[in-house]
């Protein structure tokens, strides 16, 4: 019998305890699929006295060396999380002549070309299929399946955890604070939540599908970032009364030959593929000279769909299938500048309530030839000293960013503006 393929686990989290009940479950299926079986020989966790959600009969180590220097693994999981010492890590593993299969959005996000530089200099290979969408298959699609097309647009719902949080602003009215709340108890939040409600995980996220898409390094700090935690159930009840849901979208799009790369809340109709993307659920729609549009949507986390796709990609590199490691450039690509975004917007204005104002306002939005396609004053609020005031919603026909940052600009210093309550993009 052939020697087990040896695999060493850096983590035995979420992911990595899904990952190792799959190694040991399906143990038989594995070893007719890859043709020799599959064995976890140690496992690196920080605290080997924590209870586990699987009992394994290998060694729990704290001491990353036991697994890198053991001859006997040949397969690398690394499902720690964070920076570091993920980074250093996988780059220790691809030093010492080992396959890397990671679901580390960050670290291949920030240092993915470092990675796979390194991973071809040592003819080894990186695979990170569940670094984006969890189960959903979309690395391997776009260094595979979609490779004859010229993509010209990624959008999508990446991210589970702020998806849930306006899903659930959205049905039950909740504000963004008490969605939160809700989405820590029930485990689909981190106790600090910067990392999703603030979209550096989108991001994370947007780079790596958009570097895979358009055959050029995109860095996280390229992608333009709007988080979430400005969005107020105002906002999600009159987009609703304009026929829109609000999502966090992830949205890469060549534009006259340049790269568009952007994660914010966006308004999407509410009969749109993407609009119905509720929960926990991921969607990544793209767009493609040869295919036209093509939708991957399934659950983007969670501990059974991440192992799904940290075991393909053990078994691809268990069958020596070509996979992994390729985000070669095929061109260099421009980034286009977010001022030169054209798009149409939503914009919600607390104003006072007097004769001229609507004018005064359409007037500085007019001069920046930024033309108007609804406006709704709704009904009358108290502003402070009993002063009458009113909120105004506006949303634009197609206007450039610039322009509409320079109007937002001028509207915050006119003397009937109270607030400039938000500024939405609204997806078509
Ligand atoms: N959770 C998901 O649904 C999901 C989906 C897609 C991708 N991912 C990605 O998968 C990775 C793992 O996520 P997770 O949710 O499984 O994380 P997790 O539950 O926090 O597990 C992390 C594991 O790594 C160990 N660890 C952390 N720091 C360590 C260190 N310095 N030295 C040694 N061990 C260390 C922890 O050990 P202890 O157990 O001893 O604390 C734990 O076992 C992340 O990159 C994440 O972004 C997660």
């Amino acid at each position: 019998m052939s020697r087990p393929l040896g695999v060493g686990l850096l983590g035995l989290g979420t992911v990595g305890t899904g990952v190792a009940r799959v190694l040991l479950g399906k143990r038989d299926a594995l070893e007719r699929r890859i043709g020799r079986p599959v064995q976890i020989t140690s496992v690196l966790v920080r605290d080997p006295s924590k209870p586990r959600g699987v009992s394994l009969e290998v060694p729990l180590v704290t001491d990353a060396r036991a697994i890198l220097d053991d001859p006997a693994v040949d397969i690398v999981v690394e499902v720690i999380g964070g920076e570091e010492p993920a980074r250093t890590l996988i780059l220790e593993a691809i030093e010492r002549g080992k396959h890397v299969v990671t679901a580390n959005k960050e670290v291949m996000a920030k240092h993915g070309p470092a990675i796979l530089a390194a991973a071809a200099a040592r003819s080894v290979s990186v695979a990170y299929e569940a670094s984006v969408g969890g189960g959903i298959p979309l690395i391997g699609p776009f260094q595979l399946d979609l490779a004859a097309n010229e993509i010209t647009s990624v959008v999508g719902i990446v991210n589970g955890t702020t998806n849930y949080i306006l899903t659930r602003m959205t049905e039950s009215g909740a504000s963004f604070a008490d969605a939160l709340r809700e989405a820590q108890e029930l485990g689909y939040a981190e106790p600090d939540p910067t990392n999703d409600v603030e979209a550096w995980d989108a991001a994370y996220k947007l780079a790596i599908l958009a570097s895979l898409a358009f055959g050029a390094p995109v860095m996280p700090e390229q992608v333009w970032r709007e988080g979430i935690t400005q969005v107020s159930q105002r906002d999600i009840l009159y987009a609703a009364e304009l026929g829109y849901r609000i999502k966090l979208l992830a949205i890469a799009r060549l534009v006259n030959g340049q790269v568009e790369t952007r994660v914010h809340p966006s308004l999407v109709h509410q009969g749109s593929m993407l609009a119905s993307v509720d929960g926990s659920f991921n969607a990544v729609q793209v767009e493609g000279d040869l295919i036209g549009s093509a939708l991957f949507y399934g659950r983007g986390a969670g501990s059974e769909p991440t192992a799904s796709a940290v075991v393909a990609d053990l078994i691809a590199l268990g069958t020596s299938a070509a996979r992994g490691s390729r985000q070669a450039a095929r061109h260099a690509v421009e980034l286009r500048a977010m001022s030169q975004l054209q798009s149409r917007y939503f914009l919600r204005l607390l104003t006072l309530d007097r004769p001229g104002v609507m004018a005064a306002i359409a007037t500085v939005l007019g001069d920046r030839g930024i033309s108007l396609a609804s406006v709704v004053q709704k009904e009358s609020v108290v502003l402070g000293d009993d002063v009458p005031g009113a909120e105004i919603v506006l949303t634009t026909h197609v206007a450039s960013e610039a322009a509409v940052q320079d109007a937002i600009a001028t509207l915050r210093h006119m003397p009937v503006v109270k607030t400039v309550g938000s500024l939405l993009r609204v997806h078509e």
